[in-house]
This record gives structure tokens, sequence and C-alpha cells, in this order.
């Protein structure tokens, strides 16, 4: 990823807050991004400011839409100041290379806290208590609390409580060091509890997880809570269920709509004599804003820099030792990937009508085992120079995705085998033929080969070291002219005085002998005397002096790459 944090002030890159969240974090940002605090944005607002901006911060409030991420053009992050990111439209997220981000653990205590001060206030009916005197006392211990997640048992076990859970995330070993029973299923869990607590996102498989016949399977006259996410309770079922008295109370703190709409099922549950209502405060506490507030605003600043996120929600965890050695290569890779398509490719046929993409570690970089972000660079590389993926910000995020829709499958090979060359770490990219494409050239007709681009990185610099058949060393920067010729007296002369009638300067050439053992023959049994010529060039050359020097020069096939 490219950094984005600039210390020239003009060119700052621009962070939007449309929420309140915690200056902690914030002052961290405002040293080298410029951070617009805009509380109050309309959807239509923030749709038309949107493209200004490369990182977005956000809580609860603000629905970060599909129709948003699109129009984001340089947003590289989303950042949740909370864990639940049902605002955000992850997917569309992905599909743009936009990270997003939370903050996992930063407020769970908080939510958590909540959730035994309902639980307390429910059984001891403590808000009717306080404004009637009049009491209606439960007893905790002995009571079972059943919890969908394991966040509360440590506090509901200071109650006294016995606390059984629903969590296929959980190990037993983990569950039991917490004090926790993990029941196999909701309808083992359910006939039993005395309370049930809702720990999950909401997500497609969570949405009114509990509903009608979840209550009817709980113990009449239990209760039930929620402070992780209107709708993974079914608000009707719930109403209805404290209308007959099979579900004794509720204390709830997110709803289906917040903030809910007259009339609505979460308005009547606000108004229902046996709930207790809150809204949405389980991780209002000032600690926990701040703490989510400084986790985001950490990540954001990572994001911006170039680094990986530590808790991004649709990008893989990769810990940062890895990410920095692996960081050379991921260029190196990005290069190989550009230099095919460009090189091989034509217009008519991006990919020279190959799919199928072997990537082979050898040497040190074989001993990675994390390396999406070189998949990702290969893919980056391989579709950038298309035309149409000009503006598609390929990433780690969304490489997969991209590589899917092209139908491009890249085999990751780690060769431990005894290096055939003396690099330390070799990266090679080959596109096996399904069939004769060769583009022109001594190719005997209808043999078919695989093109191959192999490079090294030499102090973190990438280099080339073979291009096809040719054994070569080039560095991979800024435009190149790779010519195929008959390696015969006078043809660098050729190229170079039709460049020079053109304007164009040479910077550097480097002439790559044919492999040893790689020779072209001829039907006769006679060797090709073949080489590439790469010339670094100081401008950019047209698809015409690509041509003239075919047709003039007398090479066999020219490409322009510009990288
Ligand atoms: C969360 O998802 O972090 C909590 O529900 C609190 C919030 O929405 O900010």
């Amino acid at each position: 990823m490219a950094s984005a944090i600039r210390n020239d002030s003009t060119l700052r890159a621009k962070v939007l807050v449309p929420e309140k969240l915690s200056p902690d974090g914030l002052s961290l940002l405002k040293t080298s991004l410029d951070v617009d605090e805009r509380k109050g944005l309309s959807a239509d607002e923030l749709l038309s400011i949107i493209p200004d901006y490369e990182a977005l911060l956000v809580r609860s409030e603000t629905k970060v839409t599909a129709a948003v991420l699109q129009a984001a053009k340089k947003l590289k992050v989303v950042a949740r100041a909370g864990v639940g990111v049902d605002n955000i439209d992850v997917e569309a997220a992905t599909k743009n290379g936009i990270v997003v981000v939370n903050s996992p653990s930063g407020n769970i205590g908080a939510a958590a806290e909540h959730t035994i001060a309902l639980l307390m206030s429910m059984a001891r009916n403590i808000p009717d208590a306080s404004s009637s005197l009049k009491s209606n006392s439960q007893i905790f211990a002995n009571s079972t609390v059943h919890l969908v997640g394991l966040i509360v048992a440590r506090l509901a076990k200071g109650l006294g409580m016995k606390i059984n859970a629903v969590d296929p995330y959980a190990s037993s070993a983990v569950a039991a060091s917490a004090s926790v029973t993990l029941m196999p299923s909701l309808s083992v869990l359910l006939p039993t509890a005395d309370f049930l607590t809702i720990h999950t996102p909401l997500i497609a498989s969570t949405k009114g997880m509990i509903s009608t016949a979840e209550l009817a399977q709980m113990k009449s006259g239990s209760r039930i809570l929620n402070v992780a996410r209107g709708g993974t309770v079914d608000e009707p079922a719930l109403l209805a269920a404290l209308e007959s008295g099979h579900i004794a109370g509720a204390a709830v703190d997110v709803f289906a709509t917040e903030p809910p709409s007259p009339d609505s099922a979460s308005a009547k549950l606000i108004a229902h004599p046996r709930v207790i209502p809150t809204p949405h405060l389980g991780a209002s506490t000032v600690e926990a804003q701040e703490n989510v507030s400084i986790d985001v605003c950490e990540q954001v600043l990572q994001i911006l820099g170039g680094a990986l996120p530590r808790s991004a929600v649709n990008a893989p965890l990769i810990l940062p030792e890895e990410y920095k050695k692996l960081q050379p290569f991921v260029r190196l890779v990005e290069k190989l990937g550009s230099i095919y398509t460009q090189h091989y490719g034509s217009a008519e046929n991006p990919l020279s009508n190959r799919s199928t993409f072997d990537l082979i570690y050898e040497g040190e970089i074989s001993g990675m085992n994390n390396t999406k972000p070189l998949f990702a660079a290969l893919i980056k590389g391989l579709t950038s120079p298309i035309s149409n993926s000009a503006g598609l910000n390929v990433n780690i995020v969304n490489a997969e995705l991209v590589a899917r829709e092209r139908g491009i499958i890249v085999n990751e090979k780690h060769s431990r085998d005894n290096p055939s060359h003396s690099y330390s770490s070799l990266i090679t990219l080959v596109a096996t033929a399904a069939k004769n494409t060769a583009k022109e050239g001594p190719e005997p007709q209808g043999h078919e080969y695989d093109q191959i681009i192999s490079g090294t990185c030499s102090e973190s610099q990438p280099l080339i070291s073979r291009l096809d058949r040719f054994a070569t060393s080039f560095v991979p920067e800024g435009t190149l002219l790779i010519c195929h010729n008959f390696d015969s007296p006078g043809k660098i002369g050729v190229v170079g005085s039709i460049l020079g009638k053109e304007g164009v300067n040479i910077n550097f050439m480097s002439v790559a002998p044919v492999s040893k053992g790689k020779q072209q023959r001829t039907n006769e049994g006679q060797v090709y005397d073949e080489a590439l010529m790469i010339l670094g060039v100081d401008k950019a050359v047209d698809e015409s002096v690509a041509k003239a020097l075919v047709h003039e020069g007398g090479v066999l096939s020219a490409s322009v790459v510009s990288l």
C-alpha cells in the first residue's frame, strides 16, 4: 500500500469524521492529516463530499452505503470506532479495495458492564422501584445465565451465577477457563435459562436468531437481554412473548431501527411495562470511547502510512515483521505482473490468452507462509495496465475478487529444492501455454512455450533476472523498450538511430542473450542466435516507433513497458 501521509500541509491526506469521536484518537491524526469533523451530514451531503477524502471515521449512525463507497475514489479506509460494522457495506468496500477496520475489544468491557447493570435492574425491578419504591426482589445465586458469546461470563460469575453458553468459535478449554459450560446448540441451551443475553454481530445468520420458536423453548418466566445488535431478537415475537407472560421481562439497549419510528415494534418494546430500554448506551463510557477512538485512529495512520492494520474486517491479518520482510518482494511481484501484461499482451488479448499463472518462490522467500500481499501485488500488476481496469484500486482487500471476476488463477509454489541460481531469493512468474500464442519471432510453428519472468531483490531494489528465454539484469523502472532480435552486428546502431530520430534518449541498455539450453532451432536443427535488447528510455515511446523498429530496424518484435 502506498503511503498517503505527507508532511506538506497543502498535500495532506484528508480524513472525514461525521460523528462525535473521542478527541484522544483524533489528536493522533491531526499532526499529519487534515481532519474534518462534520457532524450531522445528510446522506446526500456525505455522498457529495466523500470523493475528497482518504479516510472515513464513523460510529454507528453514519450509513456507509455502496453508493458512498463507489463515489469515494480516494478512500483507502473506513474506520468504525466500535465493534459492529453493520452500518458499513463491507462487501462494497471490499470490491472497491477499501479497508474496513474496527475496534474489536475497545468497548466490550463497557458493553458487558451495561449488560450486567440491566440484568440486575431487571431482576431487581430497579427502574420501577426507584420511581414507586416498590420492590420485586429476585435471587441471583443459583440462577442460570445463558450467553450467546462469552464476554459477560466473568462478571456474571462474580454474581454467583451458573453460566452456560453457545459459541461456535469458543473452544471448550477457553470456555472452561471462564467457568462457562459450552452447550451444543441453542435448542439445548434455551429450555433451562433464567436469563438469556445475546452477544453476536448482526449478520445474515444472526438476524432474527431469537424468534417465536426460540422464545417458546425458553422457560416460562425467564428474561432476555440484548445489548448486542437490534434485529438479532425478533421484536414482534418478543412483544408477543411478553404480552402472553411467557417471557417475564426484557432489557434492551439496541433496536432494529435506531432511533425507533413511532408505532414500530421497537417503539412498542420501549413503551412496554416489562421492558427496561436504554438508548444504545452499552459502549458509552468515557473510557470505552477513548479506547475505540485511539484504536481506530492508530489503524488509520497505519493504513495511510502504507502498513497493514491490526483489525481489518476485510483484509488478512499480517504481522508487521512479516509485512516488512515481504515489502521489497511486493514491489518486485507487481513489476513482474505489469511487465507480463505489457510485454506479452496486446490490446485484444491483454493477458496474451493466458489466465493460469504459477508464482514460484525460491530461496529465503519460499519460507514465508503468508504471501497474500504477493498474490495481491501480482493481480495488481497484471491488471493495472489493462485499460478497463483504470481507476480500480487493486490491493490485498479485493485482489481475490478481482482475480475471480477476471478468471485469473494463480498457483503459488514454494520451492525448497536446491536452487538452480545464486540469488538469496528468486520469484518466477510462469504463464503456461494453452496453445501456441507466440507473438512474433522465430518460434517454430506449433511450438508451445511458457512465458516466464524472474526477479530478485538486491538490497530491497527489485531486479529482473530473466525474461522469457533470456538471462538479463535490469531495474524495472520508468519506460522500457524491449526488442527481440537476431544477435547480429549493427542491431544496436539501427535501433539507436531510429530512437534518435524520434528524440528518444536512451538512459541504459542491457543486452540479454538467450539462456543456455533455451535456444530455438529451425526444423533443420540450426540454432537461432537471438537476444533481447532492453533499453531504458527517457520518455514514452509510441506504438508507431515500436512498429518502425520491426519494419525498418529489422528487430523481430518490440514492446514498450511503462513501470
Ligand atoms: C459497537 O458496535 O461498538 C457498540 O454497539 C457501540 C457503538 O455502536 O458505538
